[in-house]
């Protein structure tokens, strides 16, 4: 296919906004990410100033029209993706009125208590298909509503950061349906709002966007959007999708069968449904797919490459990832009777608990920086288990496939004990480019490059490995079990250690 124009992903992440820039074949041009910064005022909160998305992304933006050499004309359409659940309030003019909360903030468990209380946590899973998390918009509305008053009654826009970004790009409030399902404010079968759910929480439904599904045009480059950032005035602006969803359709997991396995910062095991299925118990999300007429369960483990981030940077800042994990690979499956328990940053799936706290459980003087290492990899690895075993009992059919990617996924080491722990075959394909390839393929859909979705990621993916279970399987199977019973054990001393730090930090507040 010789390229006759260009598609424009844009990705609003937490740690940077990314502008990636594709052709109409899904070759990647090139991309540029200005990086962001987050701010955490007091324990357990999350948050970012709106402003820096914008600022950002119009560097990214323009950084690629340049480094690309073309002129905004050229770009055929925008999809937008980025961090789902924060709250961006906005005021009737359309201003900003507090810093943004994120999707990492856990401030709101009382708010998830109250939102449960006032629907019946039975009826908000049947109508939005997830329960109360801290994690997501719903929540964090009510924090708003009973901690800053004052503020919240200038309110009159919600949206997530993306859509804020959209805001500033159109001039338009609007939001894609993945993302919107990601506030529980959503009816997941009816793919909209849902006054119940906003009657129950006493919000105005005029606060909220309409929406749309990920490849469908929403809305058009403003002129002041356009002299901004040298886009082209009246370029196609689509729905795009939350990062999640947006990078399911980067790896091409669209259809039942096809499961999507991230080990970025978070690690994240996604299945594509026809139907709006629900985990009866809400321990999978449950959200709306970034195409029309699909859906998807999800598990998400807050710390997955965040753990081996975290224990780099913290036991051996001056080793490479490579110096550090290559030796792992002589250590025995199970590292010689050493846990570790991945929830640095609390957790989601299954124990949907900000309290849980990471740990290592079963340290003798054996144990050497091999074994330590090993463990962070086998702990990520057994708690993406547990979500994937979720989702196989979750009555979706057969797994046909399991498309691995994010920072993760460049170690073969990682990879193979995943795949051993997993039981089950993994895949890699050409595409690294994550939510942004996935938002600039929905762009080409939008922009008529493809009929649909399913045709866009089989001319733009193609699988590039493949990891098959070795002989540590039966191994993982003995050891999995034991894993899985220490959260249980812990559950409650992770509350009574998390108020010993409340009352250490009070002390430290009054000295
Ligand atoms: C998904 C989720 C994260 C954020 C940040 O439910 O919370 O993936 O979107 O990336």
């Amino acid at each position: 296919m010789t390229s006759k124009g260009f598609l424009l992903g844009l990705d609003i992440s937490t740690t940077g906004a990314k502008a990636l820039l594709i052709d109409e074949a899904g070759q990647v041009i090139t991309s540029a990410t200005t990086p962001l910064t987050l701010s955490t005022p007091r324990p357990l909160w999350s948050e970012q100033d709106p402003h820096a998305w914008w600022n950002g992304i119009v560097i990214s933006i323009r950084q690629v029209l340049s480094d690309a050499s073309i002129d905004g004309n050229a770009v055929l359409a925008i999809g937008l993706t980025g961090q789902m659940h924060g709250l961006v309030l906005l005021d009737a003019h359309g201003q900003v009125l507090r810093p943004a909360i994120l999707w990492n903030d856990q401030r709101t468990g009382e708010q998830c208590d109250e939102i449960r209380r006032r629907l019946g946590r039975e009826r908000l899973i049947q109508i939005t298909g997830n329960d109360a998390l801290t994690g997501f918009t719903a929540p964090k509305i009510l924090w708003v509503q009973q901690n800053e008053p004052e503020l919240y009654e200038q309110a009159r826009h919600v949206l997530l950061p993306k859509d804020y970004v959209r805001f500033r790009l159109t001039g338009e409030y609007a939001m894609d349906r993945a993302g919107g399902s990601g506030t529980i404010l959503f009816d997941l079968k009816k793919r909209t709002w849902s006054d119940e759910v906003l009657q129950a929480l006493d919000i105005p439904a005029a606060w909220l966007p309409p929406t749309f599904e990920g490849p469908e045009v929403a809305s058009r480059v403003s002129t002041e959007a356009a002299a901004a950032t040298g886009l082209a005035a009246g370029t196609p602006v689509v729905g795009g999708g939350g990062d999640q969803a947006a990078q399911a359709v980067g790896v091409g997991a669209v259809e039942p069968g096809i499961i999507a396995l991230t080990l970025g910062t978070s690690g994240v095991v996604f299945a594509a449904t026809d139907g709006p299925l629900i985990e009866p118990e809400g321990r999978l999300h449950a959200f709306c797919h970034a195409l029309p007429d699909r859906w998807h369960f999800m598990g998400v483990m807050l710390s997955a490459a965040g753990s081996l981030q975290w224990y780099r940077e913290t036991l051996a800042p001056d080793s490479s990832f490579d110096d550090l994990v290559n030796p792992a690979s002589g250590v025995a499956p199970g590292s010689e009777g050493l846990f570790f328990l991945p929830y640095l940053t609390g957790e989601r799936t299954p124990h949907p608990d900000p309290l849980a706290r990471g740990a290592w459980v079963g340290l003798t003087v054996r144990h050497k920086r091999e074994h330590l290492t090993r463990s962070v990899l086998e702990g990520v690895a057994f708690g993406l288990k547990d979500s994937f075993m979720l989702i196989q009992g979750a009555g979706l059919g057969a797994i046909r496939q399991v498309r691995v990617s994010g920072g993760g996924a460049k170690s073969a080491l990682w990879l193979q004990i995943l795949a051993d722990v997993l039981n089950a075959e993994l895949v890699t394909v050409n595409t690294t480019e994550g939510a942004a390839f996935g938002a600039a393929l929905l762009a080409a859909v939008g922009a008529g490059v493809h009929a649909d979705v399913a045709t866009a990621c089989e001319t733009a993916i193609q699988l590039t490995g493949q990891t098959l279970p070795g002989d540590a399987v039966s191994a993982y199977a003995d050891i999995y079990p034991l894993y899985r019973s220490l959260y249980p054990a812990l559950k409650d001393e992770f509350i009574s250690v998390a108020g010993l730090v409340e009352k250490q930090i009070a002390r430290s507040a009054k000295a």
